[in-house]
């Protein structure tokens, strides 16, 4: 069997992925919204589990993450909590929840804190989030950025290509990745921005910062699960690797069912009382 063997099983903590940081340990973060994937991916040693509001894409079927909502993502977020013993659990604030109003998002942050049992969250935005994410974090509870593409604007970009090319967009990200670790963010995730971009982010600060589509020169990686085994099809951006082809297996394997049900060989004598 590869992978990765540790027999670290102390929960991990905002204090110790930034002392993974000091050390160059690299982090690994994927997202689940289930038990059943949430007791896998942390049984195999994952640092950090994101419930992403990407499970409006990969659970629910929609095109965007936007309607996603604060009950469907507690809902996702308590699954995977119940099945977590060692990795930090990070959920998602879903689109209109936490944007323009800093009571709301606090309010909307405390109702998944409590009903989840969640370790932290993650918010897209830097500057124009400012005093929702200071409001949060003044409630002890721990937050991680999210800049370059961020899904939720999806509507305002108009596609998903990579974000940040030009100087001025560029400098505008650099800004507010400075802010959000100077509010007292513990970590910032950076998807699909230059890769010279974001190590000369992750080298100017010291919080950690994890890429998705963001080349290697950072301190973690994220991937969304269904894409990275496999499962998910017509989705093959340059920054994912498979690393399985669950598609075709799953398939094969409910083929097969499917015959042995129609041809009665199951189930066969040992498989009934
Ligand atoms: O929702 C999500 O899965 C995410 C990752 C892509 C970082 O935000």
């Amino acid at each position: 069997m590869s992978g990765y063997i540790s027999d670290d099983t102390r929960k991990v903590t905002t204090h110790r992925l930034i002392e993974m940081k000091q050390r160059s340990e690299k982090i690994s973060m994927l997202t689940a919204y289930d038990y059943t994937m949430a007791k896998i991916v942390d049984g195999a040693g994952m640092d950090v589990i994101l419930v992403g509001d990407s499970a409006s894409n990969v659970m629910a079927g929609n095109v965007t993450t936007l309607p996603m909502t604060l009950e469907q993502m507690i809902y996702h977020a308590k699954s995977v909590v119940r099945a977590v013993k060692r990795a930090m659990v990070v959920v998602d604030m879903p689109f209109g929840t936490y944007q323009g109003n800093s009571k709301e998002g606090l309010a909307s942050a405390i109702r998944i804190m409590k009903e989840s049992h969640a370790d932290a969250l993650k918010l897209e935005g830097g500057e124009e989030i400012l005093e929702t994410v200071n409001r949060i974090l003044s409630a002890g509870i721990p937050i991680m950025g999210h800049l370059g593409l961020m899904p939720q604007s999806i509507n305002k970009y108009g596609t998903y290509t990579v974000r940040a090319k030009d100087n001025k967009e560029a400098e505008k990200l650099i800004r507010d990745a400075h802010l959000l670790e100077e509010s007292g963010c513990f970590g910032i995730v950076l998807e699909k921005i230059p890769a010279a971009l974001a190590a000369r982010v992750a080298s100017e600060l010291t919080i950690p910062i994890i890429g998705i589509g963001a080349g290697g020169q950072v301190d973690g990686q994220v991937l969304v699960i269904q894409d990275m085994l496999g499962m998910s099809q017509g989705f093959s951006p340059r920054f994912l690797r498979r690393y399985a082809d669950l598609n075709t297996i799953m398939s094969n394997a409910i083929g097969q069912y499917i015959a042995d049900v129609k041809s009665s060989d199951f189930p066969n004598e040992t498989e009934q009382y």
